[in-house]
């Protein structure tokens, strides 16, 4: 039986994705900073869906502790052979525009610690030649815009990380999915006004796991969105820059 190390597990998105899975009878590491929460939903996975959930705290900007996390769960849950990446974090553009620690810290949470933690999962999969690596990600990657560029630059850092770390592993069979969502409703988007096809988490956690299923490279999410990048990313400068987005 597969397991699945799912961090970032309180996400709306990934606790969605994690019904999917536990439905299919994956085996599920659960894992997150708010161990509470974490409990909650593990215990609520079990009970619904006869399924086994084991859970393990992490801390995305506990750089340090990233490799010991993956030794410990290799350890006492057995080989991991999925990861779905969930963490982030979208702070407030104007309050990052003049508060560097802030910005810092938000391309820590959504960038560097992925770069740290995939990069070293991805060493065990490469070895042992099997694994999948599901990162979300986000169309504000795509091209940078007034209203959020200093999260977009940390999502557009972890599509490029991921484009590369798919080549990279592609010989030794090792699936690297980006998913790109547009705004989706959960924690993250709670309170913001004016977002546009707005999606349900439930929605979007279906076409990642058919996308999974499918070993797709990119999932953007609802599909529409593919459509709405490829204008966006073409618009000329001349004209962008006089857009209000
Ligand atoms: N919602 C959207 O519109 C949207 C659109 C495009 C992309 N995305 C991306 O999709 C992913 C999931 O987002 P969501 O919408 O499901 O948001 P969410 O419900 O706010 O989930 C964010 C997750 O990140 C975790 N996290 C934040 N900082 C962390 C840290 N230092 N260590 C460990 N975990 C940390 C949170 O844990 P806690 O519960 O402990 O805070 C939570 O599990 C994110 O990468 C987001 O950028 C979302």
């Amino acid at each position: 039986m597969q397991n699945w190390l799912i961090i970032g597990a309180t996400s709306g998105i990934a606790s969605q994705v994690i019904r999917l899975l536990a439905h299919k009878k994956k085996r599920l590491i659960l894992s997150g900073r708010d161990m509470a929460q974490i409990e909650k939903i593990a215990k609520d996975t079990e009970i619904r869906y006869n399924t086994e959930v084991k859970t393990k705290l992490f801390n995305a900007l506990d750089f340090d502790s990233h490799s010991d996390f993956i030794h410990e769960i290799e350890e006492s849950f057995g080989k991991i052979y999925g990861v779905i990446w969930a963490v982030g974090v979208l702070g407030q553009q104007d309050k990052l525009e003049n508060d560097f620690k802030a910005a810092k810290l938000d391309h820590d949470i959504n960038y560097t610690a992925a770069m740290s933690f995939l990069g070293e999962i991805a060493n065990y999969m490469e070895r042992r030649k099997t694994g999948h690596i599901v990162v979300l990600g986000s169309v504000a990657g795509d091209r940078g815009k007034a209203s959020n560029y200093i999260y977009g630059a940390a999502k557009a850092a972890l599509n490029t990380f991921l484009q590369g770390l798919r080549q990279r592993l592609a010989p030794a069979g090792v699936k690297v999915l980006t998913v790109k969502p547009g705004p989706v409703r959960t924690r993250m988007t709670d309170g913001l006004e004016k977002l546009p096809l707005l999606a349900n988490p439930q929605d979007v956690a279906k076409d990642i796991v058919r996308a999974i299923e499918r070993g797709s490279e990119v999932l953007y999410t609802p599909l529409i969105w593919r459509l709405i990048m490829i204008l966006i990313r073409h618009v000329p400068e001349k004209i962008y820059k006089k857009i209000s987005l």
